[in-house]
C-alpha cells in the first residue's frame, strides 16, 4: 500500500497534442495518434501523461484560445476518442491530466461573441474585462499594462470600449469576479472529471483576478502586481479542491504559476489549495551548480513536495540552453545530467515530449512555416515557441519520421533521421535507453528514500546531495571532481573515469 498519494513523486509527461502523434494524415497531432503511442510511454516509464488543450479552438494560440471548453476540436477526434484514450491510458497503468485555461477564452467563445453585440455596461460585457479610455483621453488604453505576447494588452471595438487580453487580441481575459464565470468552471472541471480524468494542469493559474480599479504597472511577476497573484486568487483554488476531494481517486492539480520568489510560490500549495505549482526557478537557472543548489534549497524550504521540470512548450529545450556559450555536444551531456539531479529530488518531475530522444530547439524555421503569435505581435523580434514544437520523429529515416500518415504542420530537421525513437531503442546506448533506466531507477527507489535532502561536502563546481543511502553528484564544472565515497554507481549520465565523474556528468550512487 502506498503511503504517499501518487502525484507526491509522480513522473509526468506532457504531451502538447498537435506534435505528437498524428492519425489521420493532416500533419497534426490527435488523440488517436497519442493512444496508439500509449506502450511507449509505459515501457518509457512515466506515471502519468498531461495533455495540452484539445478543445474546440480557431488555434489561435495553438488551442490556449478556447471556444468551447466541453468539447473535442474536430482536429484532434471526438469525445469518443478522449474517452477511448482515457480507459486505455488506465489499463497502460498511465493517469491522465488535462490543461484547463481559466485565465481567458477564445474571442471565438459563445459568451465573448455575445459580449461584442451587447452595449457597454451590459452583463454579457460583465464576463470579460471591458473598459472606457480614461476621462479626458479619448482613444487612449485604460491602462499602460502589455500583452506577454507583446504589444498593449488591450484591444478597441468600433463603440470605443476596450477589452482585456494579457495575452493575443484573441484571448480575451475573464472576469473572475462574475459568479457566472466561476461556476462555469466548475462545471467545466466536473465535465472532465467524471470523464475519468485523474487532474487538471491549470493555465496561467496566478492570472484570473486582476486588482481593483486596474492601476497602471511595471511590476512583473511580483506579489505587488496588480495583474498576477492578486490575493482573490487562492480562494479559486480552494474551491476547485473543495471539488477535486469530493471525487475518488485523489484527482490532482498543478498550476502554471510565475512568481518571483518560492515563498509566493508555496502559497498556491498551501493543504486547501493545488496539489503542486511547476517550480520554474530550477527550469530558468543557468548550468552552474550554485544556481542549481540555490533553487533546491529555496525550493525545499518552502515546499514540502514541490515540481521540476526542464522543459516544456513555452521554453527553448534545455538541450539548447545548456549549450549556450558551450560546445554544442556540451548541451545533450548538460540535459542527461541535470536529468538525474531532477529525478533524484524529492516531489515530481515534468519531463517535455522529445526530451526522451534528446532533441534540440530547431532554431532555423522559416517565417513562412511559424505559426506562434509571439513571433508575429513582435513583428519576428522574438522567435517564439515554435522551434520547441517541431512534430516528434518515431521511426524511418526521411520526413514525417512515423509522425504520421500525412506531413507535419511544422518541418522536421534532417538530423533528426538519426533521432527516432525507433532508432534509439535499437542503440542500448541513446538517451532514450538512459532515460527509460533513470526512470526504471527512481522507481526502484521510490519509497524507500527520507524526502530530507542534504548537502555532503562537494567541491565548488559540483552538486552533492544525500537522501539517505542515495547521493546524487553533478559536475558542472570544467575539470573532472572525484566521486563522494560510495559502494556502487546506480547509473550515470555518461562515462565514469574511475573514481572521477568528469565535466557534464552526473551519477547516482548507493551506500550499502
Ligand atoms: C500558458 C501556456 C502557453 C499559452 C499561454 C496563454 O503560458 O503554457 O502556451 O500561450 O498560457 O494561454
Amino acid at each position: 500500500m502506498r503511503e504517499t498519494p501518487w502525484w507526491h513523486d509522480a513522473v509526468v509527461y506532457e504531451i502538447y497534442v498537435r506534435s505528437f502523434a498524428d492519425s489521420t494524415g493532416d500533419g497534426i497531432g490527435d488523440l488517436a495518434g497519442i493512444r496508439a503511442r500509449l506502450p511507449y510511454l509505459a515501457d518509457l516509464g512515466v506515471d502519468a501523461i498531461w495533455l495540452t488543450p484539445f478543445y474546440r479552438s480557431p488555434m489561435a494560440d495553438g488551442g490556449y484560445d478556447v471556444a468551447d471548453y466541453r468539447d473535442v476540436d474536430p482536429l484532434f477526434g471526438s469525445l469518443d476518442d478522449f474517452d477511448d484514450l482515457v480507459a486505455d491510458a488506465h489499463d497502460h497503468g498511465l493517469r491522465l491530466m488535462v490543461d484547463i485555461v481559466p485565465n481567458h477564452s477564445s474571442a471565438a467563445h459563445p459568451w465573448f461573441q455575445k459580449a461584442l453585440n451587447a452595449p457597454e455596461g451590459s452583463p454579457e460585457r460583465d464576463r470579460y474585462i471591458f473598459r472606457s479610455s480614461p476621462a479626458g483621453r479619448p482613444g487612449t488604453e485604460p491602462n499602460n499594462w502589455l500583452s506577454v505576447f507583446g504589444g498593449p494588452a488591450w484591444t478597441r471595438l468600433p463603440d470605443g470600449q476596450w477589452y482585456l487580453h494579457l495575452f493575443a487580441p484573441q484571448q480575451p481575459d475573464f472576469n473572475w469576479n462574475n459568479p457566472e464565470v466561476r461556476e462555469d468552471f466548475l462545471t467545466t472541471l466536473r465535465f472532465w472529471l467524471d470523464r475519468g480524468v485523474d487532474g487538471f494542469r491549470i493555465d496561467v493559474a496566478m492570472g484570473l483576478h486582476k486588482a481593483e480599479g486596474l492601476p497602471d504597472t511595471t511590476i512583473g511577476f511580483g506579489a505587488r502586481s496588480p495583474i498576477w497573484s492578486r490575493p482573490e486568487v487562492h480562494q479559486v483554488y480552494r474551491e476547485w479542491r473543495e471539488l477535486l476531494d469530493s471525487y475518488p481517486g485523489e484527482r490532482a492539480a498543478v498550476g502554471e504559476v510565475w512568481t518571483d520568489s518560492a515563498e509566493d510560490l508555496a502559497l498556491y500549495v498551501r493543504p486547501d489549495e493545488l496539489h503542486q505549482s511547476f517550480n520554474f526557478a530550477w527550469l530558468e537557472a543557468p548550468w552552474s551548480a550554485t544556481a542549481f543548489r540555490a533553487v533546491i534549497d529555496a525550493t525545499l524550504t518552502a515546499m514540502p513536495a514541490p515540481t521540476w521540470v526542464l522543459s516544456n512548450h513555452d521554453v527553448v529545450r534545455h538541450t539548447t540552453r545548456y549549450a549556450e556559450g558551450a560546445a554544442p555536444s556540451a548541451g545533450l551531456a548538460r540535459a542527461r545530467a541535470a536529468l538525474l539531479t531532477m529525478l533524484f529530488l524529492p516531489g515530481s518531475a515534468y519531463l517535455y515530449q522529445g526530451e526522451e530522444l534528446g532533441l534540440t530547439e530547431i532554431k532555423d524555421l522559416p517565417p513562412e512555416v511559424r505559426q506562434d503569435p509571439v513571433f508575429f505581435r513582435t513583428q519576428g523580434a522574438m522567435p517564439g515557441r515554435d522551434g520547441c514544437r517541431v512534430p516528434l520523429p518515431w521511426s524511418g529515416t526521411a520526413p514525417p519520421y512515423g509522425f504520421g500518415p500525412g506531413g507535419t504542420w511544422l518541418p522536421q530537421p534532417a538530423h533528426w533521421a538519426g533521432l527516432t525513437a525507433e532508432r534509439q531503442t535499437a542503440d542500448p546506448d541513446s538517451t532514450l535507453w538512459f532515460y527509460r533506466r533513470a526512470l526504471a531507477a527512481r522507481r526502484t527507489l521510490r519509497g524507500t528514500l527520507p524526502d530530507t535532502v542534504t548537502w555532503p561536502d562537494s567541491p565548488a563546481d559540483a552538486l552533492f546531495l544525500s537522501r539517505g543511502r542515495l547521493i546524487s553528484a553533478l559536475n558542472c564544472g570544467t575539470e573532472p571532481v572525484r566521486l563522494p565515497p560510495h559502494d556502487r554507481v546506480l547509473i550515470s549520465s555518461g562515462p565514469l573515469d574511475g573514481a572521477l565523474l568528469p565535466p557534464d556528468t552526473g551519477a547516482w550512487l548507493l551506500r550499502d
